[in-house]
């Protein structure tokens, strides 16, 4: 190759690695196929979730801070799993839906307490029982309960609240 050929050569690698990169870039921004971006539930109200949540006996393994169920036949056991209170983290209604209609894929389920043996939650399938509206208004009620704390140490200055 001719020396007076190599400035040109330079270029040409250098356009084409430019058009990889912009490819690349507008590539990641399209949601895969099972992307939550644009899932958007109706508003929910927080009292009638309260309601469905003892009346569906979710309050059989759960608690939830800084409420009281009326004649809950609460099992105090090492099952019980605690709801809301202080998190370093959002709890999204995107990660509660999922909880509760596709509990197996939980965030809790690395914890072997909660899973049977093949790596399914114990909590029971209620999609065929509960009502979008049901799930709804459990979700505004639960999310009420939630309270996100800053931590005083945050190293990577990643900002809160993460998601
Ligand atoms: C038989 C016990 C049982 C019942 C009844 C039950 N759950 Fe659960 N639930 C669990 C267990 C065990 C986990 C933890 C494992 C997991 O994440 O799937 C869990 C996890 C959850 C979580 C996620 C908690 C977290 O911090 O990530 C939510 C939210 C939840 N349940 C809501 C409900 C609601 C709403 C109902 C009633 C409609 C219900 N559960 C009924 C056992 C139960």
């Amino acid at each position: 190759m001719k020396e007076s050929q190599k400035p040109t050569l330079v270029i040409i690698v250098l356009v084409i690695a430019l058009i990889a990169c912009i490819s690349l870039f507008f590539a990641s921004k399209i949601p895969s196929e099972n992307s939550p971006v644009g899932f958007i539930l109706p508003p929910g109200d927080a009292t009638a979730g309260q309601r469905t949540f003892a009346q569906l006996n979710c309050i059989q393994c759960h608690s939830v801070a800084g409420v009281t169920f009326q004649d809950s036949e609460t099992v105090t056991s090492d099952l019980m799993v605690p709801l809301g209170g202080a998190l370093h983290k959002v709890k999204t209604y995107g990660q509660l839906a999922t909880a509760i209609i596709h509990p197996s894929e939980s965030i809790l389920k690395a914890d072997d307490r909660y899973v049977d043996t093949s790596g399914n939650s114990l909590m029971p399938d209620y999609t065929a029982v509960m009502t979008v509206q049901q799930m709804t208004n459990i979700i505004t009620f639960l999310q009420e309960h939630y309270d996100i704390v800053k931590p005083a140490y945050d190293p990577q200055g990643m900002g809160y609240p993460y998601y």
